[in-house]
């Protein structure tokens, strides 16, 4: 989508649609008057008939006929003023992406008059918008090779328009963040919704060469010889099972001072989770290919922070493997030696997440790393405490968590804590190794996270449960269904 952001006056503009957002109950107070005379009345007809009340979400669309050079109007509501932030710009930015998407109208004008300003905020109030645009009409459609002009075509351009040559820069900085975000949330999603049989191990690590190679990020791969050499017992015990080999794969961005510890980022890259020998029912295992979501944050967040040139320090680290029962699986009651040097006794093989993050911990610690932020959808049981609204955090460190949480508010991408009490880590003690993968039904999401604290060691960490937000059933206002690309926004926001 081509991104134009111009002065002039929205009025005079000719563009198959203009849109307008407005503020719940002052629908038409917001537009000037020569609108509302340009659409004859129409708006404050609408208004009065209570067609429109400019609640959140809610769309109007008019034809102005011959009284404004734009062929359409579209009014799109914000909801009330003192509930206005940058996610419900976002929210209606997608609403009205997807409707004319739907309509068919691919070009469309916003003026900067119709966004709700406080004093400087344009240039983060137009990256919400672009935001909201480009990732709601999102799609994942490249194995669709029949019938495809069912499908609707693409949004082929946004115009901004800006009143005064200052909003020009600020515009033009908003949608250069946004468009650079936006390539690693649009990378996240394309990589969850690649299939199982395309995106082996290798295939991720195909992937982080590439990036780095475009955007100048340094890249190391290890294989399984590596592996075994290294000792990365507890990864190599849930690659076993499967005849594709596991990597591990590690990316840096050298944004920061040569001398300044980095901030290391783990995610989870099981490229299809079967459960193991302890096998997932068969109903719903096809969302198992998600279970590379962390994975996908990591690498979607590294490819944005090395375009927008982030003054930071960054390694990220991906443990990738595939866990699939087969007469070279792990057994449940099996006994792995970590990194660390730690021994696990593995009773249920479907908690393999945990595994192989014990050991990209462990392996971390070589960067010495100032903070390590972890993703992976790693429980079942956070989708139960939390649902699909919120991401669990866990961690060390209460300061790390607290950033981490209002970073997440910014982005519209929500955690919420649950406790890392010393007590939970009880429930993990095993009678003949150093410790077991699970704790039983009580708080699972918690005993996983007690049980990567312990790879995790001194180092400030936070472990984020993505498990019930990688993957979206329904389709939210800027989130279609399939992968959801969560953590990319979230970790970009509390890293600028
Ligand atoms: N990848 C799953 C967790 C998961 C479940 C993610 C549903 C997304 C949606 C993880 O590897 C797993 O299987 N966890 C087990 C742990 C249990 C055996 C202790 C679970 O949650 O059932
Ligand atoms: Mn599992
Ligand atoms: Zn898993």
């Amino acid at each position: 989508m081509e991104i134009k952001i111009k002065k002039g006056d929205p009025l005079k503009q000719k563009t198959p649609c203009l849109v307008l957002f407005v503020t719940e109950g002052k629908v038409a107070g917001s537009l000037s008057k020569d609108l509302d005379a340009a659409l004859e009345g129409a708006v404050s007809r609408a208004v009065r008939e209570q067609e429109f009340t400019g609640k959140a979400k809610e769309l109007l669309l008019l034809h102005p006929g011959r009284r404004l050079p734009a062929e359409r109007v579209l009014l799109v509501g914000l909801g009330k003023e003192r509930k206005n932030n940058r996610e419900r710009l976002r929210q209606a930015a997608g609403v009205a992406a997807a409707f004319l998407q739907g309509k068919k109208i691919v070009s469309f004008a916003v003026g900067s008059s119709s966004l709700p300003l406080r004093e400087g905020e344009l240039a983060g109030a137009v990256h919400a918008l672009v935001e909201g645009v480009v990732l709601a009409t999102y799609r994942f459609d490249r194995y669709r090779t029949e019938n495809r002009d069912e499908l609707c075509p693409e949004l082929a351009e946004l115009i901004f328009l800006a009143e005064t040559q200052a909003q020009v820069r600020q515009a033009e900085e908003g949608v250069a963040t946004a468009r650079a975000i936006c390539r690693g949330v649009v990378l996240a999603r394309d990589l969850v919704n690649e299939p199982g049989n395309v995106k082996a191990p290798e295939y991720l690590a195909e992937q982080a060469r590439k990036l780095a190679q475009e955007v100048g990020l340094q890249c190391t791969v290890l294989d399984r010889a590596q592996l075994e050499r290294e000792g990365f017992g507890a990864l190599l015990g849930v690659a076993q099972g499967s005849a594709r080999e596991p990597r591990l794969i590690t990316l840096e961005h050298r944004g920061g001072n040569s001398d300044s510890q980095p901030v290391a980022l783990i995610g989870k890259g099981v490229v299809f989770d079967a459960g193991g020998i302890s096998l997932k029912p068969a109903e719903k295992m096809d969302e198992m290919k998600m279970d590379m979501a962390g994975a996908a944050a990591v690498l979607g967040t590294m490819l944005s922070a090395a375009l927008l040139k982030l003054p930071v320090n960054l390694v990220g680290i991906i443990p990738a493997v595939e866990n699939l029962p087969s007469g070279s699986a792990i057994r449940p009651g099996d006994i792995l030696t970590s990194l660390s040097g730690r021994t696990i006794e593995v009773l249920n093989t479907d908690a393999e997440g945990r595994l192989i993050l014990a050991d990209a911990l462990t392996y971390a610690q070589r960067f010495e790393p100032r903070l390590i932020i972890d993703l992976a959808t790693l429980t079942g049981a956070c989708i139960v405490a939390l649902g699909h609204h919120a991401t669990a955090v866990l961690g060390n460190h209460e300061g790390l968590i607290r950033q981490l949480i209002r970073a997440g508010e910014k982005a519209g991408e929500r955690l919420w804590q649950l406790p890392l009490w010393e007590d939970y880590a009880g429930q993990l003690k095993s009678e003949i190794a150093d410790v077991k993968n699970i704790g039983g039904r009580p708080a699972g999401t918690i005993t996983a996270a007690a049980f990567l604290q312990k790879f995790a060691g001194e180092t400030s960490w936070a472990h984020l449960d993505i498990a019930g937000t990688a993957w979206e059933e329904k389709g939210r206002p800027y989130t279609p269904r399939g992968g959801t690309g969560i953590g990319v926004r979230l970790l970009l926001e509390y890293l600028r």
